[in-house]
C-alpha cells in the first residue's frame, strides 16, 4: 500500500496524547533524585500505559520496552486501544533521561508518538545510530556522509549565520571525541548533553532555538521518536546504524539489515500523519519540568502534528483533588 492511500487522520490525536506525556511525567517526577532509574522507567510506564487506554485508536507499540517476555507492559507489538480507527504505529519513550531524572539532574522529557500503521521503521537489532538533524531553514543541505566541516559551513549558509553563530548539541560520551574536534575546529560552538538526544533534535529543529544542529551517535528507537517531532516541525534527520562491533554488525547483516544504509526523515517516520507529544519532568533548555504543589502539579508539554504544523507548547495545571474524584466515580 503506498502512503497516498491512506486515509487522513483527521482528528488531531496529539491532543489527546498530551495527556498520556504529562501522566508519564508526572508519575516518573515522583522519583525525581531519588537515584533509582528503574523505578523512575516503571513509573513513567505505567502511567503512559493507563492513560493510552484512554484514546480512541487501533495502535500498535513499533517502539516500546523491548520484547513481550522482558517488558509486561508497552511491549513491541502490543495492541493499544480500543480497536477503533485510526490505525497507527506507537513509539514511547516513557522517559527519555531516566538518569537525569533519578539523579535530580535537568532535560528529562517523556515522549510519546504517532503515525498512521506501517510509516514507523527502526533499524532492526541496531542499538545505535549516527545522527543529524537541523530545523526547517537547513533541512535541504545536510548529508550525514560528508565531512563535519562541510555540514556546518552548508547549516551557516542556509540560515546566513556565521561559523560563531552555530550552536550544535552533542551527547557527552568518549565515542565522539573526534566529532567534538571537528566542530570545534570548523568554528562552531557545541552544547554538550548529558544525556537524552531526544530532546537535542528536536531543539535543533524548532524554529527560534538556541541550537541549530544535532550531531553524534545515540540510541536508535529515540532517532525514531525525534524523527517524529521532526516531520512535525519540517526540520530534517538523518541517521546510520551504528554497530557497536563486528558481531553486532554481522547479526544485523544476517538478518537482513542493511547496515549502511542512510535513513531520512521520511524513512523514519512516513505518511502525512504524524502526532508527537513530550512533556519535561525535570527542568530542562526546551521544557519545564513537573512542579509540585500542595494538591497538585504543574506540566509544560510539548505537543505537534505533522499535516498542519501546529507546534503548541501546552502550560497545565493539574488538580489532584479533583483527578481523584473523578477516577473514583467513573
Ligand atoms: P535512557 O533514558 O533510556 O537512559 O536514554 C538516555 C540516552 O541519553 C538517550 O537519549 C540516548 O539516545 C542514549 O541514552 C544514548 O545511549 P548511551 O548512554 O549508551 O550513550
Amino acid at each position: 500500500m503506498t502512503q497516498r492511500t491512506r486515509q487522513p487522520i483527521e482528528r488531531n490525536v496529539a491532543m489527546e496524547l498530551v495527556r498520556v506525556t504529562e501522566a508519564a511525567a508526572m508519575s516518573a517526577a515522583r522519583h525525581m533524585g531519588l537515584g533509582d532509574k528503574e523505578m523512575v522507567d516503571q513509573a513513567a510506564v505505567d502511567a503512559m500505559r493507563h492513560t493510552l487506554d484512554g484514546v480512541s485508536m487501533d495502535g500498535i507499540v513499533v517502539i516500546g520496552e523491548g520484547e513481550k517476555d522482558e517488558a509486561p507492559m508497552l511491549y513491541i507489538g502490543e495492541q493499544i486501544g480500543d480497536g477503533s480507527d485510526p490505525k497507527v504505529d506507537i513509539a514511547v519513550d516513557p522517559i527519555d533521561g531516566t538518569t537525569l531524572l533519578s539523579k535530580g539532574m535537568p532535560g528529562a522529557i517523556a515522549t510519546i508518538a504517532l503515525s498512521a500503521r506501517g510509516t514507523m521503521h527502526v533499524p532492526a537489532d541496531i542499538f545505535y545510530m549516527d545522527k543529524i538533524a537541523v530545523g526547517p531553514g537547513a533541512a535541504g543541505v545536510i548529508d550525514i556522509e560528508a565531512p563535519v566541516e562541510t555540514n556546518l559551513a552548508n547549516i551557516g549558509k542556509a540560515l546566513g549565520r556565521k561559523m560563531g553563530e552555530i550552536t550544535v548539541a552533542v551527547l557527552d560520551r568518549p565515542r565522539h571525541e573526534d566529532l567534538l574536534k571537528q566542530i570545534r575546529g570548523a568554528g562552531a560552538r557545541v552544547k554538550l548533553v548529558p544525556d537524552g538526544d531526544i530532546a537535542t533534535v528536536i531543539q535543533a529543529a524548532l524554529p527560534d532555538s538556541p541550537i541549530q544542529a544535532a550531531m553524534g551517535i545515540g540510541g536508535s528507537p529515540e532517532g525514531v521518536l525525534a524523527a517524529a517531532a521532526v516531520r512535525c516541525t519540517g526540520g530534517a534527520i538523518q541517521c546510520k546504524p551504528w554497530p557497536r562491533n563486528d558481531e553486532e554488525r554481522q547479526a544485523a547483516i544476517e538478518r537482513g539489515t542493511d547496515v549502511d544504509h542512510i535513513y531520512d526523515t521520511m524513512e523514519l517516520v512516513g505518511g502525512e500523519d504524524v502526532f508527537f507529544s513530550a512533556t519535561g519532568a525535570s527542568t530542562g533548555e526546551m521544557l519545564r519540568g513537573v512542579r509540585f504543589f500542595a494538591g497538585g502539579a504543574s506540566t509544560q508539554s510539548l505537543v505537534m502534528r505533522s499535516r498542519s504544523g501546529t507546534i503548541r507548547w501546552i502550560d497545565s495545571f493539574h488538580n489532584f483533588d479533583r483527578l481523584d474524584k473523578i477516577r473514583y466515580e467513573s
